[in-house]
């Protein structure tokens, strides 16, 4: 992993060059790097606030699985993630799902995958992680100084970039070469591990409604099992999360 970088100081986003240099054939593994974005793609349709001082990275990937599958490819970057800050700070990060990675309940990362696929193949897998790293309070626009939060200011010091980085590529390389060897089991477990969300009454925001009720697993494929007062157990595949 990392073998191949695109480094850019500023770019709309690095989703958009990952996605042409797996057009035009890069190899698994190429990673784009940006300093700043632009016009930075968030879940959702939501735009992500990029800028200097936070990591903003796409990770170009080709796995030989079946289309279904590419979710999980979300939860183990978020593991990997969390893995590289536990490496580098002396932080206790928390996933809550799909992919918001939380410090002291503060969102500090996103990741957002998105899929290219020939007919009933997987063509390519791009990883989009944003780590906000090295911002202070100010850096952040008034709607989301509430809820984001940087590494550097839970730290209370600077933080490297570039050890981050490395920490996550030699962590997602073990974890991708597991995955591809057996499966999501092992990693669904480390990702269990880490999570917040389980086991506690929620609110989930989709985009057809709004849903209440427990969270009371994941499944093989990464989805969330929303249990309401009713019984009824719901999947959801992609939503927002407020833990209540
Ligand atoms: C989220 O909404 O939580 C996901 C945010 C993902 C942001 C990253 S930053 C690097 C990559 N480029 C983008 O335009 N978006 C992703």
């Amino acid at each position: 992993m990392g073998k191949h970088i695109s480094y850019h100081e500023s770019l709309p986003s690095t989703q958009k060059i990952a996605h042409k240099l797996a057009d035009s054939g890069a190899e698994e593994g190429t990673l784009v790097i940006a300093d700043e974005q632009t016009e930075g793609k968030g879940r959702l349709l939501r735009t992500w606030h990029s800028a200097k001082t936070g990591i903003w990275m796409s990770l170009v990937l080709r796995p030989k699985i079946p289309m279904h599958q590419a979710p999980q490819l979300t939860l183990l970057a978020a593991v990997a993630i969390v893995q590289a800050i536990e490496d580098t700070t002396s932080l206790l990060p928390a996933i809550k799902w799909p992919n918001d990675i939380l410090i002291n309940g503060k969102k500090v990362t996103g990741i957002l995958t998105e899929m290219q696929a020939e007919a009933d193949r997987i063509h390519s897998v791009i990883i989009g992680i944003g780590i906000n790293v090295n911002q202070g309070l100010e850096d952040f626009p008034d709607e989301i100084k509430e809820t984001a939060t940087s590494l550097s200011i839970e730290e209370g010091q600077p933080i490297s970039r570039t050890s981050i980085i490395q920490s996550f590529l030699k962590h997602f390389e073990i974890l991708y070469n597991l995955f591809l060897k057996e499966g999501f089991k092992p990693i669904k477990l480390l990702w269990e591990s880490y999570a917040v969300s389980l086991g506690k009454e929620i609110k989930a925001s989709t985009l057809t409604g709004v849903l209440y009720g427990k969270a009371i697993g994941i499944t093989e494929d990464g989805v969330l099992l929303l249990k309401d007062d009713e019984g009824e157990i719901h999947n959801i595949y992609s939503a927002d999360i407020e833990i209540s």
